[in-house]
């Protein structure tokens, strides 16, 4: 825990199997302490701050909670508040709020966004989304896993659809703890090449097996899990209608689900469009666990913000 602290996190390609498995089991930890009304506050008097260039309702909401539960303070910054909005260097903005805060989370778009702030920046930033991943969630996703499980390793989590920044942060961090992966994505919406090489070299290490297919029923085949997210992520409205067209055949339907077990889970990080992604029957039916991986996104920040800050 004391290697933590005033370490930045960006993505789960920077943290060990060891540490993504301490934070989890931080995360069990503090959810059943607050179930316990037992309150803990390391961080009092402590801020942070959270910098927003695109919506959010769950990140929002469960860092505020979070670190108000944790003894702090949060600060919400909004880009079109900020000066960053009227282009003030994200370097500068990095060193002023560095000057009043502890901790700083950003959500935006470019990733190299996030790597700046990070590198300018004197205290520890959390990657709150960037178009390449999304840590926090992946990490809130295996908690869940593991509390309805009960292991993690020698599952399979099988991954339906863009190759964005869910399906990276969820096979690194797969590939780390030793889960097996397969994710199925139509052409052109492959997973980003350097991130597919970093989850092979680390599955290598833990045992675990990664596959990327074509066919969304060789992916679903046998899984634990089957998780999905929207079509066209933030930042690619505009390309929603054509995009429609390419994932036609990649919906998590009724259909679909036959190939995984039978006590499959159904994941998706939310916001989610019934109808496109998912159907309605799987979405709201009895193997899905969209609210407690929600939930679980306050439980694994604290531990984040805990750890780190
Ligand atoms: N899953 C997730 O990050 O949700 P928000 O966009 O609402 O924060
Ligand atoms: N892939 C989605 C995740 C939202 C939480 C997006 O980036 O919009």
């Amino acid at each position: 825990a004391a290697r933590l602290k005033g370490k930045d996190f960006l993505g789960l390609v920077d943290y060990t199997k060891e540490e993504i498995e301490y934070l989890i089991a931080l995360g069990i930890d503090l959810k059943s302490k607050l179930k316990a009304g037992e309150t803990y506050q390391p961080l009092k008097g402590k801020t942070l701050g959270m910098i927003f260039e695109k919506s959010s309702t769950r990140t929002r909401v469960s860092f505020e909670v979070g670190i108000y539960q944790l003894g702090g303070q949060p600060l919400f910054l909004s880009k079109n508040d900020l000066q960053l909005g009227r282009g003030e260097p994200i370097s500068d903005t990095a060193q002023v709020l560095s000057r009043y805060l502890d901790g700083i989370m950003i959500r935006t778009f470019g990733h190299k966004r996030v790597v700046e702030l990070a590198r300018a920046a004197t205290v520890p930033v959390i990657n709150g989304l960037s178009d390449l991943s999304h840590p926090c969630q992946a990490l809130a996703d295996y908690q869940t896993i593991l509390e309805k499980k009960g292991r993690l390793q020698g599952l399979k989590v099988a991954y339906i659809g863009d190759g964005n920044n869910m399906l990276h942060s969820l096979l690194v961090g797969a590939s780390k703890l030793g889960i097996d992966f397969a994710a199925a994505s139509p052409e052109g919406y492959d997973a980003d090449p350097e991130m597919v090489a970093i989850a092979k070299e680390n599955a290598r290490k833990s045992g675990s097996n990664v596959r990327l297919v074509r066919d969304p029923r060789e992916a679903a085949e046998g899984a634990d899990v089957i998780y999905t997210d929207v079509w066209a992520s933030m930042g690619f409205e505009e390309e929603q209608k054509e995009r429609e067209k390419a994932f036609a055949n990649y919906q998590v339907n009724e259909e679909l689900a036959k190939y995984a077990k039978p006590d499959y889970l159904f994941m998706h990080c939310l916001p989610a469009h019934r109808g496109e992604e998912v159907s309605e029957g799987v979405i709201d039916g009895p193997n899905s666990i969209i609210f407690d991986q929600a939930e679980n996104r306050l439980h694994a920040q604290k531990a984040i913000m805990a750890a780190i800050m």
